[in-house]
Formats: C-alpha cells, structure tokens, sequence
C-alpha cells in the first residue's frame, strides 16, 4: 500500500497545526516535516521545537527529514519531541551505521536519504539495519523543484535489490512529486510518496490528496 506523506515545507507557516490537522482529516499517511539547518543544505526551517508542538495536534506519523550536518547531535532532541521515523542523509554521516543504531535506540524507525547524484552503493552495508530508503528526486534544499528523471532509474533498481534480499524497506521518494508524475513513481517501486507544493499549492487540498491516494491504489 502507498503512503502518502504531504511535506509541510510548502505550507502556510503561520497557521502551521492548522495545515496538519487539515491534511490529517483528508486521509495523509504521514506528515513530511523537512529540518534544514543552512549548513547541510542552503536554507534553514524548523528545528525539534516545532515537531513536539505539532505532536500534540495530531495522529499522524512523523516522517522526519533531517538534512544537516551532524544528525548525531540532535537525533535524541527529535526522538523525544515525537519523531516516529528519523532520516538522516549518508551525505552528511560519518558513522552512518552508529547513527542508524542511535535512531533505533530511541525506539524510532531508521531512514536513509541519498542526493539525486549519490550512487545507491553507498547503502549496501546498511539495508540490514534500515526501514526506509529515500530517494531524493531534487537536490534538498527547497520545495517545488522540478523532478530529476533520472530518479526513477534509481528507484527501479532499488526496488530489485530490496526484492532479491527478501528485505522489507520503505522505499520514499521526495521531490518534485506530482499527479502528472507520480504513477512513474510508484511503477518504479516507491511506497511512500512525499509531495509539497503539489498539495499545498494546490486549488483544493482533499481534492489533491484524494487524487494521489487513487494512483496507490491501482
Ligand atoms: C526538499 C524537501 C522536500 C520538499 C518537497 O529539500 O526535502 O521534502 O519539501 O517539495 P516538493 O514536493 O514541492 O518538491
Ligand atoms: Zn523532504
């Protein structure tokens, strides 16, 4: 089954909750929730303060995107603020299977996030260990960016390997996400599908979020 996990990165920031509880109600997966810190990538947005607030508004699963430098540092600061699934990217990870262990340590499912231009053997000692791979389909950084076609190569062979190993892994695809997209995205293999400005540009957000869920569907 797909998951659908709206990105609050293109939400309207000032009635944050608000926007939560909406994509809530019209059927989300999960809530998206896109941490930069102006080092790692070239903008900055929330920081684990904000995700214990929202905790207390909402039901849905906390896919949290960590795009900084030294994820080690804050992981327990976002465990503890309700973080259900935390990913770090293998860019940014020296140690990258301590900082899967230490993800799990707080009883959090571990994610891993790779650039568009990070080759896929960079997780082949650590799909053991994770829960979900993400496959950024932009460059991180900023929302309604234009989706990198060669993604979906990355994404096919992903989903092979996972297969062949017998292994349960979500596969997440982020960036650039669409209605016109997204069919080529889940044919690919991916099953959990993070959209932004998709959904929250959108005219009508239910409308929006009943569309993608229909091609998880099929
Ligand atoms: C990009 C973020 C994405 C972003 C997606 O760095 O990780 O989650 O919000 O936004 P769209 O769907 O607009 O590309
Ligand atoms: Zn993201």
């Amino acid at each position: 089954m797909m998951k659908l996990a709206p990105s609050i990165l293109s939400a309207d920031f000032s009635k944050l909750g608000e926007e939560v509880k909406l994509i809530e109600k019209y059927g989300a997966d999960y809530v998206h929730i896109d941490v930069m810190d102006g080092h790692f990538v070239p903008n900055i947005t929330i920081g684990p303060l904000v995700v214990k607030s929202l905790r207390k508004l909402s039901n849905l699963v906390f896919d949290v995107h960590l795009m900084i430098e030294d994820p080690d540092k804050y992981i327990e600061q976002f465990a503890k603020a309700g973080s259900d699934i935390i990913t770090v990217h293998a860019e940014a990870c020296i140690h990258l299977n301590r900082t899967i262990n230490l993800i799990k340590s707080f009883g959090k499912k571990a994610g891993v996030a790779i650039n568009p231009a990070t080759h896929l053997n960079v997780l082949d000692y650590v799909l053991d260990d994770i829960d979900m791979i993400l496959i950024m389909s932009v460059n991180p950084g900023f929302g309604g960016q234009k989706f990198i076609d060669s993604s979906i190569k990355k994404i096919n062979e992903i989903k092979k390997k996972i297969d062949a190993e017998r292994l349960s892994i979500d596969i997440e695809v982020d960036g650039g996400i669409n209605l016109n997209n997204v069919d080529d995205v889940i044919k690919a293999g991916a099953n959990v599908i993070v959209a932004g400005s998709a959904i929250f540009e959108s005219e009508n957000i239910k409308d929006t979020i009943d569309r993608f869920k229909r091609f998880g569907e099929k």
